[in-house]
């Protein structure tokens, strides 16, 4: 995906995992350096028309790392981004880097879903979340609807991750898909890339910028791919086209000394 399209060109990073200190690593894997390499090569390839993050922006969630993270984006990319909270973070101290809940991109909207609850590694969507989700969507300005988040809202054949999907994402789906102009579904927490679909609503993970998970794993496992990110390519008809890139020199090794569930 590297000319130009007639469509709008959206990036999604996701489960930066950034740490306290710029010096700390996770399994070995230094996040901050990861996500900045991640970020660093996409720009290099174009500029997109906005930027979703797609949650567990701090593996450390204090305050002072979203607004270190918000600064460092804001050097790198100047254009529209939503910044969706995942089960790593604190909605409370993300301040002002979370958000917005809608961007308004011409033919396409993208509406957030936050599925995520502080301190817990599972999804709720409840009934506030799922009304501001149909609200959202019911209100798009655009013809088509794109919703971020950040749980998969279905099993992805992974069970230890498959406890922490969206509990009443098929309803969710199911209402979207009859509804709804939504198109598709992006989310993040699984760490692996991911494409299916739910009716006519396409569903797809992203890979993290730090490390990945082993797709199909019964147990917590972490795999040697190497950080990647995803390009979503929104055409004005309701199509998309969309792949993943990978850093695929990027200098990674995993240290599993360090193992602790995510
Ligand atoms: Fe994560």
């Amino acid at each position: 995906m590297t000319e130009r399209s007639a469509g709008l060109t959206l990036l999604q990073i996701t489960d930066l995992h950034l740490r306290a200190s710029e010096n700390d690593s996770l399994l070995g894997v230094n996040t901050w350096h990861s996500a900045d390499a991640v970020l660093t090569s996409a720009l290099a390839e174009r500029r997109p028309d906005a930027l979703l993050v797609t949650g567990d922006v701090a593996h450390d969630p204090h305050p002072e790392v979203y607004t270190r993270c918000g600064r460092w984006l804001d050097a790198r990319y100047d254009g529209p981004r939503m910044v969706i909270p995942g089960n790593h973070d604190v909605t409370a101290a993300m301040g002002s880097l979370a958000g917005p809940p809608v961007l308004e991109l011409g033919s396409w909207t993208v509406v957030a879903l936050d599925s995520h609850m502080d301190d817990q590694p599972g999804a709720l969507v409840d009934e506030t979340d799922m009304e501001a989700l149909r609200a959202g969507c019911l209100a798009a300005r655009g013809a088509h609807v794109l919703v971020a988040t950040h749980h998969p809202p279905v099993a992805i054949d992974c069970p230890w991750l498959d406890r922490d999907r969206i509990q009443n994402g098929v309803e969710l789906l199911e209402w979207l898909s009859e509804h709804t102009t939504v198109r598709a579904m992006v989310f993040g927490h699984a760490h692996q890339e991911l494409a299916f679909a739910h009716r006519q609503i396409l569903l797809f993970g992203a890979p993290s910028t730090c490390i990945q998970f082993e797709p199909r794993s019964v147990t917590f496992s972490v795999d040697e791919r190497k950080p990647g990110y995803r390009w979503l390519e929104l055409q004005e008809d309701g199509s998309l086209r969309t792949r993943v890139r990978r850093l695929e020199d990027y200098p990674l090794t995993i240290d599993r000394s360090q193992f602790k569930p995510a």
